[in-house]
């Protein structure tokens, strides 16, 4: 048996993961939130950072994402009013005591772009982030509609982020589930570091008849996917999976598409249908993408047939990276990512060509 077996499809992975959304979180609102099993608190400080902290009062335990308030760049606790800091956790206040208690809240590693709050986790504890999620032009380029709230479509599953994500590797369920024409043709596919991508084109029926469709992905971590879906409405999607425990994760799809007008911010018409589309495409409970996830008995060793060694095969192994210590050999076929290159990247920059084709 090899460490590859023992290990299971549900245990967390290192990486940047979507916590919530910064129209979520305005200057001195506080929430609630549950990830990797544990209670968090998330906050947006005075100074408009964000932070997210363990999230039961070291006093007594009350949750502080339950009544907590903001106060400058700490949380008070709406028990006893202790107050906690934001950057690192510790006691930054006790009422009637001229001291500060050394006790400290743990933290959470934040980062925010393009109105997505992510949150660091790392299986260790202890791994410091090598990099970051990549953004996009689309959120500041005005022939798009803004992302939060209506290109915002989320629900809750119960199963871990690789069983949905497999999907970016898996190129023929596009026929099977997706119904398009035919198995789409692989452009490429392959690993690169914390990266995963696919790229591929096909055709899908629409009502004025098939449709040439191209879709790039990127995956980012065990629980993030760009896609820029070419062919259709303009159309960039982040897809984003965060485990709330072993059982259950917050699904999300945070969609940016093309004006179809210049009358007000949400969406209408084929714009508003493409969200509504991918939505009920991944989402739905009744579509066939989830009633799949839903019941799936996760197959540790399958039996990969044809391409489907050098796509889900290849990312079955580059996941492996997050999850353990994979020891150095022969596995995926590897590019480098370019060294040297500043992070965030906007995803318009990534060029597949760059990488491995297959
Ligand atoms: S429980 Fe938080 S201040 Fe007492
Ligand atoms: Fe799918």
């Amino acid at each position: 048996m090899t460490a590859s077996s023992t290990v299971s499809v549900r245990a967390y992975g290192t990486g940047w993961y979507h916590a919530l959304y910064s129209g979520e979180l305005p200057v001195g609102v506080v929430k609630p939130l549950r990830y990797f099993g544990r209670d968090i608190v998330a906050f947006r400080a005075e100074s408009g950072k964000v932070y997210l902290l363990d999230a039961h009062c070291q006093h007594m335990g009350a949750h502080l994402g339950y009544g907590g308030a903001v106060n400058g760049d700490n949380i008070v606790c709406p028990y006893h009013n202790w107050q906690w800091r934001g950057s690192d956790g510790a006691n930054a206040a006790v009422p009637g005591l001229d001291r500060c208690i050394k006790k400290s809240l743990g933290t959470w590693r934040t980062h925010e772009s393009d109105g997505i709050i992510y949150l660091w986790f790392s299986r260790t504890g202890d791994e410091e982030p090598s990099w970051l999620p990549p953004t996009f032009d689309e959120s500041a380029d005005p022939s798009y509609y803004p992302l939060y709230p209506h290109g915002v479509k989320r629900t809750t599953v119960n199963f871990p982020p690789q069983f949905a994500f497999e999907n970016v590797a898996d190129i023929s369920h596009m026929r099977t589930v997706h119904g398009w024409v035919d198995i789409p043709v692989v452009n490429a596919a392959g690993a690169a570091g914390p990266m995963f991508f696919t790229d591929f084109t096909g055709a899908v029926p629409t009502r004025r008849g098939p449709a040439t469709v191209r879709i790039e992905n990127f995956q980012w971590g065990l629980g993030l996917v760009y896609s820029r879906i070419h062919g259709l409405h303009p159309t960039v999607q982040v897809s984003s999976i965060t485990p709330i425990d072993q059982d259950s994760s917050i699904y999300a799809l945070s969609i940016y598409v093309g004006r179809v007008d210049d009358d007000g911010d949400e969406p209408k018409g084929r714009a508003k249908a493409v969200i509504e589309e991918q939505a009920r495409q991944a989402l739905n409970v009744e579509s066939l993408d989830r009633q799949i996830w839903d019941h799936q008995m996760y197959v540790e060793n399958a039996p990969l047939v044809g391409d489907e060694r050098a796509t889900i095969g290849v990312f079955r192994r580059w996941s492996r990276q997050f999850r353990e210590d994979v020891a150095s050999g022969p596995s995926a076929p590897v590019a480098e990512l370019k060294v040297g290159r500043a992070f965030p990247l906007p995803l318009s920059e990534f060029r597949m060509e760059e990488y491995v084709a297959i």
